[in-house]
């Protein structure tokens, strides 16, 4: 009886406003989520509000914001690729290209880490270091010594004047970069995926083709694993309840050296860790509009779709600058279990066709504020 009438205590105090703190203010906010889709994490230093999310639109698109004022966030992360980038390895703003492929950011607030490998990296905060202040290559190009220039810039724009102390308010500097990377984050954590063909026909409101429905069989079987890695709403396992243990896998992409080794600099978790078990373990990507984020995994080594799946079905990928990956000694045992014919893997590349989702790369909520002008 104990918890019970724990319970209904706790209830009779919170009725009568003492105990429990009021409910933290949820500002102008509204999620639009599939059922059975809990809304993000979001910091409790950070809340989400409609004017800070238009403010983080404008700075992402922004070209100011790099030292050079060449580039922004959404060079590498464009709309029309769900914010992801077409090329292997995307150019910074001084011309050097980046180590690894430029993620897509759709329901990046629901990842529990950032980047390829970095499971260190838990928040969107933190995460913005990199593009920002990256020297090893160069990204947005920004340093102790042009900071002053790159934020004057900004303070010059009477928009952001006027947006920086309304989102703001009560402070000495609205326009300071700790604001920029809190308005940029509630922008990322505003980019939300939920309205593929695939989500229609979940809801009854659109047909899936005889091909599509067998993909989707298949994907959701035990023949194909794709759940064990792919298997969240998101289509990766980063997802609360979706992963056991490190969800980074090793899915025999290279053996460079018969020992199972990857190219450096990319060896997956084993460059943070310095555990020889995490070598080539890489994050599942979300593969909601894995259709427009080619070329493919973490160094867009792949060029298909078709060929990423090949590469699951075959159990690792063997040619002569990869090595014979099928044989690589750490990777995840559940890529051995997958038996798929070629017809079969046809079928899987249909239904990852249905989760594109319009919705996301033509929403102008999402678009570049400054188009119009440019
Ligand atoms: C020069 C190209 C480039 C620019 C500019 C750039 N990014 Fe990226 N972005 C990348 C690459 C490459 C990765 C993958 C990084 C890795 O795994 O090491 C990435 C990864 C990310 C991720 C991780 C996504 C995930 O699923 O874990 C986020 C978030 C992100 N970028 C946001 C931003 C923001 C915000 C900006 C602007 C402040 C920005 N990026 C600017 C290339 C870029
Ligand atoms: C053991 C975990 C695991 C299983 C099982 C698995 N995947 Fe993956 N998948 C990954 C990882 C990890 C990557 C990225 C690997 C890398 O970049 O080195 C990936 C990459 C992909 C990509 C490329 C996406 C991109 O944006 O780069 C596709 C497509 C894909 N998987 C589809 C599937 C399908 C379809 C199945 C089932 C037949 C499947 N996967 C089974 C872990 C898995």
């Amino acid at each position: 009886m104990r918890p019970l009438a724990a319970l209904a205590l706790a209830g009779l105090l919170t009725a009568c406003g003492r105990e429990s703190p009021p409910p933290a203010p949820v500002g102008d906010w509204h999620w639009t989520l599939p059922a059975g889709v809990a809304p993000p994490p979001v910091p409790a230093d950070n809340p989400m509000s409609q004017a800070k999310f238009e403010l983080g639109r404008r700075l992402f698109y922004d070209k100011r914001l790099s030292g050079n004022g060449s580039i922004s966030c959404a060079s590498c992360h464009p709309q029309d690729k769900a914010f992801s980038d077409s090329v292997a390895r995307s150019l910074g703003s001084t011309g050097e290209r980046t180590l690894r492929n430029a993620q897509p950011l759709a329901n990046v607030a629901w990842r529990k880490s950032y980047t390829w490998a970095n499971y260190s990296l838990t928040t969107l905060e933190r995460q913005m270091d990199g593009p920002l202040f990256r020297t090893d290559p160069v990204e947005m190009g920004i340093n102790d010594g042009n900071l002053p220039t790159v934020l004057a810039r900004l303070r010059a724009d009477p928009v952001y004047q006027r947006e920086f102390a309304r989102v703001f308010p009560a402070e000495a500097q609205p326009l300071s970069l700790a604001n920029i990377v809190k308005a940029i984050a509630t922008f990322e954590r505003g980019i939300v995926s939920f309205d593929s063909r695939y989500d229609r026909y979940q809801a009854g409101r659109a047909v899936l083709s005889a091909a599509e429905l067998r993909g989707l069989k298949l994907f959701r079987s035990e023949q194909a694993q794709c759940l064990r890695c792919h298997g969240s709403p998101d289509f990766d396992d980063q997802m609360a309840g979706h992963s056991d243990g490190l969800p980074f896998h090793n899915i025999g992409l290279y053996n460079t050296d018969g020992k199972g080794g990857y190219p450096f600099p990319n060896r997956g978790a084993l460059e943070l860790s310095g555990q020889p078990a995490d070598m080539g373990r890489f994050r599942s990507p979300s593969l909601r509009n894995v259709a427009l984020t080619a070329p493919y995994m973490h160094d867009g080594s792949v060029a298909t779709l078709e060929e990423a799946v090949r590469i699951h079905a075959e159990h690792g990928r063997r040619d002569a600058k990869s090595g014979d990956g099928r044989r690589n000694p750490w990777k995840d045992a559940a890529i051995d279990r997958i038996r798929l014919s070629a017809a079969e893997q046809a079928d899987i590349v249909a239904f990852l066709k249905t989760l594109t989702d319009d919705t996301l790369i033509r929403d102008p909520r999402l678009a570049d504020p400054f188009a119009a002008r440019r």
